[in-house]
This record gives structure tokens, C-alpha cells and sequence, in this order.
């Protein structure tokens, strides 16, 4: 049993009404989009990051627009360490330890930082800690898929916040209501032109998302593992340095790299702080595939396959070759709506329809990210589960 499964079956010992009895699922969705209704909260604004300017500038106008909501998220995350250890004695902790770390941070990661801490006021400790807090945590959907011309379609759901407080009134958790004003969709230029953009948390200066417009897309999906995340930040901390940060590595290969080919090289190459899935999606014919990592390598590629009848690739958070754990199974309601759907019909619009499906829409889904290579596009959209509707 791997830790993922054991976290699950902790927080599933606090749920008992009955809509969380799992599984509950539901017939594939249709006719989803464009998005509305109830699970359509509201749209995503841009905001464009200068990549000519000095990286402690560079996030000036965006956390100055969203500084509220990112004091309140950051209150949020406070409350609940006070929860956890009363006495506000682990705040304290980050408020003093948490800065001496961002120095350690590779360029310009540290510098943003530092800048967002400047312009929202926000202790720096509490900004380092709000920037290493998805390496822990994120349960995620994400797909690629080839349609009958050969264009590539990549979505996913971003699903945060599990085990961080659960509002019984609400039956929502705390953490993902609070982090949905928090996503924006961000236009990185460099020369005034697009290098790349992405759907993001304002105030984290990592990528979990994003697009290379007609070179390639990316997203990031949690693995855990007991050779997880906890240790490799720990072993950070205690000054052993050579692998990482994972959403670094997805920003750095969103900025730097020029093709498809090459940011699978890195991200299935470069040592990482902790496990994960890259799921990557090209420009052309049969360039889709799951990068399935260790700390130190690449386990496993799986690519689309058109000749093997494989027109898409899945990942949630379990290895592909491996049965999801059963309290936790989006992976065979998300396949068998991509099944129903056929390549034939495999559209933006269809892909959200998947994404729209529960489980595979849950009470921690914060937005769906569609996005098309070969126009460039990348559109997101917060999203809310209505009950009946699992926690996670
Ligand atoms: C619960 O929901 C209500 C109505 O949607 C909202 O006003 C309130 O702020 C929510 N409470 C929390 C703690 O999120
Ligand atoms: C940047 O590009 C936009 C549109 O692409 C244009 O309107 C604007 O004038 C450009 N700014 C500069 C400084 O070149
Ligand atoms: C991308 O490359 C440029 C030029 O080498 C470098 O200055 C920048 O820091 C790199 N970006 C990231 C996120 O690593
Ligand atoms: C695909 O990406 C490569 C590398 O970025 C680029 O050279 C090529 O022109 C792109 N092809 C299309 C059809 O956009
Ligand atoms: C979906 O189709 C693939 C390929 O035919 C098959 O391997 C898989 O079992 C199907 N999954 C579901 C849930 O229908
Ligand atoms: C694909 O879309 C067409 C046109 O919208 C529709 O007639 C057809 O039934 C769809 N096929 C499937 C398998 O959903």
C-alpha cells in the first residue's frame, strides 16, 4: 500500500454522509460547453509577466491586484497550522527558517520570491512556504488526446487542497475555496512577444500548466510515493541541493525549451526533489505522452500510439500500469467518457465535457485548462461540484 492510499483512507475515516461513499459517478456529461451552469464558476483574467524585467518586478502588477486574496489564502493556511499545533508555534517556525531557504533558491525563482513578498507586504517565510506547497497534496487530472487531422488537445483538471480542512457547512474545502480567486492565466513576454503562458496561483512563481503556443504543452501531476516530497525537501533544507524543485523544472522547460523533443529530455532527465508524472503534449502526429519519474529518473514513457489504437494518454495520480487505489479511481470514468467520446469527435469541447464528468470533477477541483497547440490557445475556467459530489 503506497502513502497516497493511506492519506485517503485517514481522511475517509472523517467523512460519513453518505454521498461519500464512494464511488459515486456519474453518465459521461455532454454539452458542457461552452462553459455554464453549475459547476462553472467564473472565467479567468490574464495578466501579462514581463520576462525583461529584473525577476523581483516582474510580479508587481499582478500580486498589487491580488493581494487580498492572497493575505486571505495565507491566513487560511495559518489557521490551519494553528489548528495542528496550537500556540501559532509552527507559523513562528516558517517566519524564521522559510527566509534563510529562499537564498538557496536557483535564479530567478529566489528573486520573484522575494519581489512578492515586497509588493503584498506578505513575511517572507509565508510566501516560500505558500511556493512549496503544491509539491505536496495535488491530486490532478490530465489528458492529451490526437484528433483524426492530427492535432494535439491537452487538458486537465487541477485538483488542490485535500486533507486542508474540511467546511462542514459548506461541504467544500477551505484551501481550494480559497485558492479559486487565486488562478490566473499568465502571458509570459519576452521582446513584447509570447514565450509561453499558463494558468496559474497568483503569488506561485512555479508551473503546474501551460503552453508553448504550436510547440508544445505541459502540466504536472502529483505521484506520491514514500520516497516522496517530504524527504526531498527536508534534504534540501539540510543543505543537499542537487535535485529539482519539480514545478521549477516545468516553468524553466516552458521558458527555455524550443521543441517538444527537447523538453522531454529534460524533464524525463533532470534529477527532481520528488516523484511525478510530466504529461506532455507536441505539435505533430503521435507527440503525447506521460513521463512517469522517480527522484532520479524516468521510469516509464507511455506515448500515444495511433498504430496500438492509443489516440490519448491519462494520468491522475497512479502509475499507468498500475490499478488506481479504489476510493480514489478518476482514471476509469475519465477513459471510459475519452472511449465513448472517439477520436472521431475529440474537440476543446468534448475534452471538457470529460473534465466535467464526476469524478473526474470533484470538491477539489479548482479550474479545467483546455488548450490547442496548433492555434496557440489556452483557455480555464474555475470550477465549482455541486452535491452530490465526491470530496476528492
Ligand atoms: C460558505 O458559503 C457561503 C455561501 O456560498 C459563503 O458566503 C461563505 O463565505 C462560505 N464560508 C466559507 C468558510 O467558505
Ligand atoms: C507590444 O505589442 C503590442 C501588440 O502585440 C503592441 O500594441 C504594443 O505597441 C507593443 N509594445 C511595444 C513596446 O512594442
Ligand atoms: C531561461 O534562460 C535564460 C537565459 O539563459 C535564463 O536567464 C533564465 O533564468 C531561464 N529561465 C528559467 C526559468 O530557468
Ligand atoms: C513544431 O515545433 C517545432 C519546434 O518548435 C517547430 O520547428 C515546427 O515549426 C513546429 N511545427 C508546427 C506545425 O507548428
Ligand atoms: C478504453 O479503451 C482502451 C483502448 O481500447 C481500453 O484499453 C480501455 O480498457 C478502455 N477503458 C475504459 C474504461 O473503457
Ligand atoms: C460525433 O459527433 C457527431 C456530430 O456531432 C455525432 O453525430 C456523432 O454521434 C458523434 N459520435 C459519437 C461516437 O459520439
Amino acid at each position: 500500500m503506497d502513502y497516497g492510499v493511506l492519506l485517503i483512507l485517514a481522511a475517509l475515516l472523517s467523512f460519513s454522509s453518505p454521498q461519500f461513499i464512494p464511488p459515486y459517478t456519474e453518465d459521461c456529461r455532454t454539452e458542457m460547453y461552452p462553459p455554464n451552469g453549475p459547476t462553472f464558476r467564473g472565467a479567468v483574467s490574464w495578466y501579462t509577466v514581463d520576462l525583461d524585467l529584473p525577476p523581483s518586478k516582474r510580479w508587481a502588477a499582478l500580486l498589487t491586484d491580488k493581494k487580498t486574496e492572497l493575505v486571505s489564502m495565507i491566513q487560511a493556511i495559518k489557521d490551519l497550522a494553528d489548528a495542528f499545533v496550537p500556540s501559532g508555534r509552527l507559523i513562528k517556525l516558517v517566519d524564521i527558517t522559510l527566509p534563510l531557504m529562499v537564498d538557496t533558491l536557483p535564479y530567478p525563482f529566489s528573486d520573484e520570491i522575494k519581489g512578492i513578498a515586497d509588493v503584498s507586504g506578505i513575511p517572507l517565510g509565508e510566501v516560500v512556504l505558500f511556493n512549496i506547497f503544491y509539491e505536496v497534496f495535488t491530486v490532478c487530472t490530465s489528458i492529451v488526446a490526437e484528433d483524426n487531422n492530427g492535432n494535439l488537445i491537452h487538458g486537465r483538471n487541477l485538483d488542490f487542497g485535500l486533507f486542508m480542512g474540511w467546511d462542514v457547512k459548506n461541504k467544500s474545502w477551505i484551501i481550494s475555496e480559497k485558492l479559486k480567486p487565486l488562478v490566473v492565466n499568465l502571458d509570459f513576454k519576452r521582446n513584447n512577444q509570447t514565450v509561453f503562458k499558463s494558468t496559474n496561483f497568483a503569488g506561485y512563481v512555479g508551473m503546474l500548466t501551460g503552453i508553448k503556443p504550436h510547440s508544445f504543452t505541459l502540466t504536472m501531476n502529483e505521484r506520491f510515493s514514500l520516497d516522496g516530497g517530504y524527504i526531498g525537501i527536508l534534504e534540501w533544507i539540510l543543505g543537499n541541493r542537487d535535485g529539482m524543485w519539480m514545478s521549477f523544472l516545468t516553468r524553466s522547460v516552458l521558458e527555455n525549451a524550443t521543441s517538444y523533443d527537447e523538453a522531454k529530455t529534460r524533464l524525463a532527465q533532470t534529477k527532481l526533489l520528488a516523484p511525478a508524472y510530466f504529461i506532455l503534449g507536441g505539435n505533430q502526429t503521435g507527440q503525447g505522452c506521460v513521463i512517469t519519474r522517480s527522484r532520479l529518473l524516468s521510469i516509464n514513457i507511455l506515448e500515444i500510439d495511433l498504430k496500438l489504437g492509443r489516440w490519448y494518454v491519462l494520468e491522475t495520480n497512479y502509475d499507468h500500469w498500475e490499478e488506481p487505489f479504489f476510493l480514489d479511481d478518476r482514471r476509469t470514468p475519465a477513459m471510459k467518457c475519452m472511449n465513448q467520446t472517439t477520436q472521431a469527435n475529440i474537440t476543446l469541447k468534448t475534452m471538457y465535457d470529460v473534465l466535467s464528468t464526476k469524478p473526474v470533477l470533484n470538491k477539489l477541483t479548482t479550474y479545467t485548462t483546455l488548450m490547442q497547440v496548433s492555434e496557440g490557445k489556452l483557455e480555464s475556467y474555475i470550477r465549482d461540484c455541486p452535491n452530490p459530489c465526491l470530496p476528492w
